[in-house]
């Protein structure tokens, strides 16, 4: 593989996961947002040949035997998304950020969210979705 190609290039254009999408192609929206051993990256910023053998998840990687992920579920319960576009991006990140163990507060999650940009305005409820989870995993 051509080492320029990145990792977000690779998953949607060489291996047909085109459920990561690409906003902004400059690490600015998190639209591209994936997890990589465990960790929330940018995978627009990323180039492939610097994550050989890493274990990286994308959306379509999350669900687990035919069951939602509990964020897939949260975000469908709480109506976290309009067009949807950035979707896959924020739930990602959100699996990254609650793995951290860093955001309680909504004004946390807020704040540790902020790389995820949504054109739609779906914040309060893709806030809403990403408590409930933190708030369920933590009972
Ligand atoms: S497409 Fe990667 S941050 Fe926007
Ligand atoms: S739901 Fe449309 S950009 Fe977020």
């Amino acid at each position: 593989m051509p080492p320029w190609v990145t990792l977000l290039d690779l998953l949607r254009d060489r291996l047909a996961l085109t459920g990561t999408k690409k906003g902004c192609d400059h690490g600015q929206c998190g639209a591209c947002t994936v997890l990589v051993d465990g960790r929330r990256v940018n995978a627009c910023l990323t180039l492939a040949v610097t994550r050989d053998g890493a274990s990286v998840t994308t959306i379509e990687g999350l669900a687990r035997d035919g069951e939602l992920h509990p964020l897939q579920a949260a975000f469908i319960e709480h109506d976290a998304f309009q067009c949807g576009y950035c979707t896959p991006g924020q739930i990602c990140s959100a699996a990254g950020l609650i793995a951290e163990g860093k955001a309680k507060t909504e004004d946390e999650i807020r704040e540790l969210m902020s790389g995820n940009l949504c054109r739609c305005g779906a914040y309060p409820n893709i806030v809403a979705a990403i408590q409930q989870v933190i708030e369920k995993s933590s009972a």
